[in-house]
């Protein structure tokens, strides 16, 4: 169970427009990945697929938890196994506070006993080494955050439920320098065994994150997955070699 595999995954927007094909990637616990790929090429809407976003349908291939493929599970259950996402574009949710979010996100979590109270000290701590100063966990879930407090805030909730599989999706984005070294010193950090992806565009987020595997994906596919070298040559010739 401490692998997530996705094997010949297409996917197709909600109105039929093939996004992603035939695309094959890995997941390991206490491993670390970078997915890269040119603007457009689909990597928001992988790991969007791979949480059960109702914007995106699975038209072929599985996405196994040990031997269950979880591929069509709805995003909640996905949740309780333990899989995590970032959003690039946070969305605000009017009438549910940050706490009442995450405290029905915890209620969730088999065998999480947890107390929320702790987990709400450990939250404060968390926010205030983001750089995220007003954090108010009885404020409605990401309404009038500013842009950097809602990438902050999804962060939060991460380090708050420790999934076993955490995609993020540009964490970086939007982050003052200061946020995004606070960020990326977090993410070294983690006193859990995930195994954590992180979408990024920023050759600084990579050199931080110091990932395992990276995976490159492009016009849909997966045109490239490596390590060291395959990083250096991305660097120094762009996505335009593969
Ligand atoms: N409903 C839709 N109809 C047509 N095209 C769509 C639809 N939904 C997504 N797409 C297209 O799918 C492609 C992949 O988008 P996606 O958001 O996954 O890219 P991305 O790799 O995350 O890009 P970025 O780096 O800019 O965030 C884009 O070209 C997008 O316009
Ligand atoms: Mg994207």
């Amino acid at each position: 169970m401490s692998k997530l595999r996705i094997v010949g995954l297409s996917v197709a927007s909600a109105d039929g427009h093939k996004i992603l094909e035939d695309v094959s990637l890995e997941f390991a616990a206490g491993r670390r990945y970078g997915i890269l790929g040119p603007n457009g090429s689909g990597k928001s809407s992988l790991v969007n697929a791979l949480m059960g976003h109702p914007h995106y349908k699975i038209t072929a291939g599985k996405i196994l938890l040990g031997k269950e493929d979880i591929a069509h599970l709805p995003p909640d259950e996905k949740a309780q196994r333990g899989l995590f996402l970032g959003l690039q574009y946070p969305v605000e949710v009017e009438g549910v506070s940050w706490a009442d979010f995450l405290r029905v996100a915890l209620a969730r979590q088999a065998g999480n006993r947890a107390d929320f109270y702790e987990i709400l000290n450990d939250l404060r701590r968390h926010a205030s080494d983001l750089g995220f100063k007003n954090f108010d966990p009885d404020r409605d879930l990401n309404v009038g955050f500013s842009g950097g407090e809602k990438k902050r805030s999804e962060i939060l909730q991460m380090l708050a439920l420790r999934p076993r599989f955490a995609f993020l999706d540009e964490p970086d984005s939007g982050l003052d320098i200061d946020g995004a070294a606070a960020l990326m010193a977090k993410l070294a950090k983690l006193d859990w065994p995930a195994s954590l992806a992180v979408v990024t565009h920023n050759p600084q987020t990579l050199q931080s994150l110091q990932p395992d595997v990276i995976y490159v994906i492009k016009n849909g596919r997966l045109a490239a997955s490596g390590g060291e070298p395959l990083i250096a040559r991305l660097q120094s010739g762009g996505f335009k070699d593969l």
